[in-house]
């Protein structure tokens, strides 16, 4: 299947999951295309009128991946967004993953998955997956396997 994995990453830790997440699908036999969602000003202080930079066009995959990671206990500010701008997911497979510190869901994790699913839903998008990597407290490894176990089923 023709895979898109479109990530918002601030410093880093969402798109490493990422890299991870591709190695998974193309190991599997899938043509995958990890691209990056940026805003013109990445600084999360400024999360209001949020201008994009780049906007990676979804046409053409059968699958989207979308990952990005939690900012006071929401789905990133850019991610939504971007969900916002972008046309139909009808017809799409979407999975859904985000990165945070905190070491349980429940301290925002949930709360932005529950923005990240409405989002992707709202433009008629079948979420098939979704999967918190939560870093902290020495759970990176664990929970990152976890997530590549979850998405890396189509
Ligand atoms: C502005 C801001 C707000 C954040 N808010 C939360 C939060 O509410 N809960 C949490 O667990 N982590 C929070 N974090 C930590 C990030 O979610 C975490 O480091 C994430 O993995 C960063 O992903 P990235 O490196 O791809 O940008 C916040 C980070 C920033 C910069």
């Amino acid at each position: 299947m023709k895979v898109g994995i479109i990530v918002h990453s601030h410093t880093g830790h969402t798109l490493s999951v990422a890299q991870k997440l591709k190695e998974v699908l193309v190991s599997a036999g899938h043509l995958v295309n990890l691209e990056q969602v940026k805003a013109v000003n990445e600084d999360p202080s400024a999360a209001k009128n949020i201008q994009l930079k780049t906007k990676p066009d979804i046409v053409g995959y059968d699958v989207l991946i979308f990952g990005a990671p939690v900012h006071g206990f929401s789905l990133s500010p850019v991610m939504k967004a971007y969900l916002a701008q972008i046309s139909t997911l009808q017809g799409k497979k979407v999975g859904c993953f985000l990165t945070e510190y905190f070491p349980l869901a429940s301290m925002g994790g949930n709360r932005a998955m529950g923005e990240f699913k409405k989002a992707c839903e709202d433009k008629g998008g079948n979420v098939f997956q979704t999967a918190i990597v939560n870093w902290s407290m020495g759970q990176r490894e664990k929970k990152t396997a976890n997530a590549l176990e979850k998405l890396g089923k189509l």
